[in-house]
């Protein structure tokens, strides 16, 4: 690091802890004069009309108390707007974001149209959505995130974004929260987008909107990265000491000069996740810096530069210390709150904006205060020093010590007061905020517990603290639309997590059951001569198949039909021979001309070509012999469904004959879709339609089943398609470029690998959609359809 830069960077910290320390002396006074008690009576006093009602029999269907479940969100939605609330919640919550992640005053006429436009596009949208009959598609699910991708014309960025959510979930340390550590990503992003779209003129053109979204998705997650993999890894106290101080001296060498350095030697246990986490940062500085003009890239580094050094000023604080002052506690606290809103408008590049700098300085300690009052007994758990934790613990022996709910008071005093000049709305919208916070804190507390706490932190005027608690306890109409989503969020990605690794969990125990039964064993043995057809069987049903077409049916037979597993063994081999022995024939020299398969070498090159041939047809007959004796069902019922299979089989051969005709050619996306739903899709409903025939499943539902299985059937020979070109051929377990070399007409050959994974995408929506129709719980099935989209091999 060059002399100089640290000099400066030295430079900007001490004046912006000078102006800090300007606050919060101003602060200060005003709370050992109690000014702001008058002050927010009579603010609270007029406040008090529009929230004080008697209670009418409406308010029982109130949310309840405890977690809420992803039906509640909706639930919730829906009485609001059924009783007629919805707006005024909508509204006081987008014109609280404004001011917050945007650092808007309410009182400018453009904001105030801006809020509104807001709020009627957000109200439109929530209740359209419930609306909309039998709607079971999460709000924030995949598929709703796509369709909105897709009008926005952004389905790139929208899936390179996901891809790289799922990569940070899984490479966050298990002592950290992943789905927090996911859903403060989403937040900054979400931040960033409004903050760009806020910049833009309203006649932007639908090109300059996307590329904007684009841009500000991208430079979003390049930013919110800094908060999982900084400020909380360093939290999580993961690291050794000395990894710490290398990992910080990074950061700060990164900070100070502009440039990431090499990550070098480093020895310690957490080698892969920095390495990982080095290579992420890198990539993301780079994005920002690209994206960033000459002018904006000097107040970015400052304020990245204040940001970080406050919070690790703040972090080596240690709550045995009994000798922290006030400076000490607050101004550090003043800086990197402050600091990480500031960050956000020069990594938009927008224009300079002395108000907007202004507001979100003062801003920043009231949104800290809030949180670290919410989290104050989890952070005493953790012995973390915050204003909350330290005066609990030190009140009594230090009389110097300020209330930090006193402080926190004055800052809402102050805020109204001189930052957004007594306008009548900030005063609303920031009374609102203060008493929702201090509600849910007495929720989650209970009252015993909060009476305490209460005690604790009272301001020593009895008039206002009784003023306060009688309105927790009376007022309504203050909570908050982004509350709500985010205990829903973390409610859905905890669910989602549970439930992936319950798939992941059946699918493995699954897969062995069918692993032990497909052994051919050699009945009818000749003896003199060898049947070396059946080894060749034997051989190519070893190999490494994921096995998912049986898994389909015992899992859709077995836990929604209620078939019994034994009875249906003959069934799952059944479709694992079928299977196998359109993969021999796939490989053969006059079909894809392949040499391995399963991570072993193909059939014809073990045995030979008339071996490989003669096997093929082996496995299908005996498909057939397992399909015949399924002697525990009625034997109509089996009629039917061999009836169905060779239909199967025959669609399959058409299927792959089409694909051999193909070669070279220029296909539409219709014949595309045709030939990938006739080799690949129909085993997939078969899979499906087999069991459902054995369970006497009516029509409509048979129906339902075939459109999900068309869509997921497309959309996992598209990811077949895509791994032939992107995949490995360790992980696959077969070669990739196959596709190429045999000059074959696949989705990434016509459309190349950013349409096709589109496609993908829109094939997997439509199966998401299709499952709404099928009256089964369809839980394994969506998560075969996102295993599918991550699958590696
Ligand atoms: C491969 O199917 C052939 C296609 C339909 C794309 P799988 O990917 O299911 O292959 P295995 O059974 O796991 O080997
Ligand atoms: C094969 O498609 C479809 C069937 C075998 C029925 P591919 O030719 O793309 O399958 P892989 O990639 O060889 O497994
Ligand atoms: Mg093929
Ligand atoms: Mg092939
Ligand atoms: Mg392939």
């Amino acid at each position: 690091m060059n002399e100089k830069s640290i000099k400066n960077a030295d430079t900007y910290y001490r004046l912006a802890e000078q102006k800090a320390a300007r606050y919060y002396k101003s602060l200060h006074e005003q709370v050992i004069q109690r000014a702001y008690v008058p002050t927010l009576t009579k603010d609270i006093q007029s406040w008090k009309h529009n929230h004080i009602h008697h209670h009418s029999l409406l308010s029982f269907f109130s949310r309840g108390k405890g977690k809420a479940t992803p039906r509640e969100y909706d639930n919730y939605i829906q009485w609001l707007d059924f009783t007629g609330k919805l707006d005024n919640y909508l509204d006081r919550s987008i014109s609280y974001i404004f001011m917050r992640d945007l650092g808007k005053s309410l009182d400018s006429p453009r904001t105030q149209t801006r809020v509104r436009r807001v709020v009627d596009h957000l109200k439109n949208y929530l209740t359209q959505s419930a609306k909309t009959e039998g709607n079971k598609i999460e709000t924030f699910s995949m598929v709703g995130l796509y369709r909105i991708a897709q009008k926005e014309g952004i389905e790139s960025t929208v899936i390179w974004l996901i891809n790289k959510l799922k990569t940070v979930s899984s490479n966050i340390p298990k002592e950290m929260d992943a789905e927090q550590a996911q859903r403060k990503l989403i937040k900054i992003i979400a931040g960033v987008i409004m903050h760009e779209m806020e910049e833009k003129n309203d006649e932007i053109s639908a090109e300059e909107r996307r590329q904007k979204l684009d841009e500000a998705i991208r430079l979003g997650y390049s930013y919110g990265l800094t908060y999982p993999f900084i400020d909380d890894l360093l939290d999580a106290k993961i690291l050794s000491v000395k990894e710490e101080k290398q990992y910080s001296d990074l950061i700060r060498k990164t900070l100070i000069t502009g440039f990431v350095p090499e990550l070098g030697e480093w020895t310690g246990d957490n080698k892969e996740l920095i390495r990982f986490i080095h290579s992420e940062l890198r990539d993301a500085f780079e994005y920002i810096k690209t994206h960033q003009r000459q002018e904006t890239r000097a107040k970015f580094s400052e304020q990245s530069y204040v940001f970080f050094n406050s919070q690790e000023i703040d972090r080596g604080k240690n709550l045995s210390n009994e000798n922290y002052t006030n400076e000490e506690l607050y101004i550090p606290i003043i800086l990197k709150s402050s600091s990480s809103r500031l960050i956000v408008r020069s990594v938009i590049n927008a224009a300079e904006d002395e108000g907007f700098e202004n507001r979100t300085f003062f801003y920043g300690i009231y949104n800290q205060l809030a949180d670290d009052f919410a989290d104050m007994f989890d952070d005493m758990k953790n012995g973390a020093v915050t204003p909350y934790t330290y005066y609990i613990k030190y009140h009594d022996k230090r009389p110097d010590l300020i209330n930090p709910f006193e402080l926190y008071w004055s800052v809402i005093s102050n805020l109204i007061h001189n930052v957004y000049h007594s306008d009548k709305k900030a005063c609303e919208v920031i009374l609102n905020r203060a008493i929702n916070g201090l509600k849910r804190f007495k929720e989650k507390l209970g009252i015993k517990k909060y009476n305490e706490m209460m005690q604790l932190f009272a301001c020593g005027n009895p008039g206002f603290d009784s003023l306060v608690q009688s309105m927790v306890q009376k007022a309504d109409d203050v909570d908050f639309f982004d509350k709500l989503l985010r205990d829903h969020m973390i409610t859905v990605l905890k669910n989602e997590r549970i439930e992936r690794k319950e798939f992941l969990n059946t699918l493995e125990t699954v897969r062995v059951q069918i692993n032990n039964i497909l052994d051919i064993s050699e009945v009818d043995h000749i003896p003199l001569m060898k049947a070396p057809i059946i080894d060749a069987a034997n051989y190519s049903l070893k190999g490494h198949g994921k096995r998912l077409r049986p898994i389909l049916t015992w899992v859709m037979g077995v836990n929604e039909y209620g078939l019994e597993s034994a009875a249906i063994v003959p069934l799952l081999k059944s479709l694992e021979y079928m299977h196998t022995a359109s993969l021999i024939l796939d490989d053969l020299p006059s079909q894809d001309n392949a040499s391995i398969r399963r991570g072993r070498p193909t059939l014809h090159q073990v045995y030979n070509i008339s071996t490989a041939e003669l096997t093929a047809l082996f496995l299908t007959q005996k498909a057939v012999e397992e399909q015949a004796s399924l002697d525990q069902f009625n034997s109509k019922t089996v009629l039917n469904l061999i009836q169905y299979s060779t239909q199967i089989t025959k669609d399959m051969c058409k299927g792959q004959a089409m694909d051999l005709d193909s070669k070279g050619k220029q296909l539409t996306l219709e014949q595309l879709n045709l030939m990938c739903f006739y080799k690949t899709g129909i085993a997939f409903e078969a899979s499906l339609i087999m069991p459902a025939i054995l369970a006497n499943v009516c029509e409509l539902e048979i129906e339902a089943l075939k459109k999900f299985s068309y869509h997921a059937g497309i959309a996992f020979q598209i990811k077949d398609d895509l791994l032939d070109v992107e995949g490995n051929l360790y992980l696959l377990g077969k070669p990739v470029g196959k596709d190429a070399e045999n000059n074959n007409s696949t989705f990434v050959s016509t459309l190349g690998q950013e349409d096709a994974r589109k496609a993908m995408w829109e094939h997997y929506c439509f199966a998401m959609e299709a499952l709404q129709e099928v009256p089964r719980n369809t839980t394994f099935l969506k998560h075969l359809l996102n295993y599918n989209l991550n699958r590696d091999h």
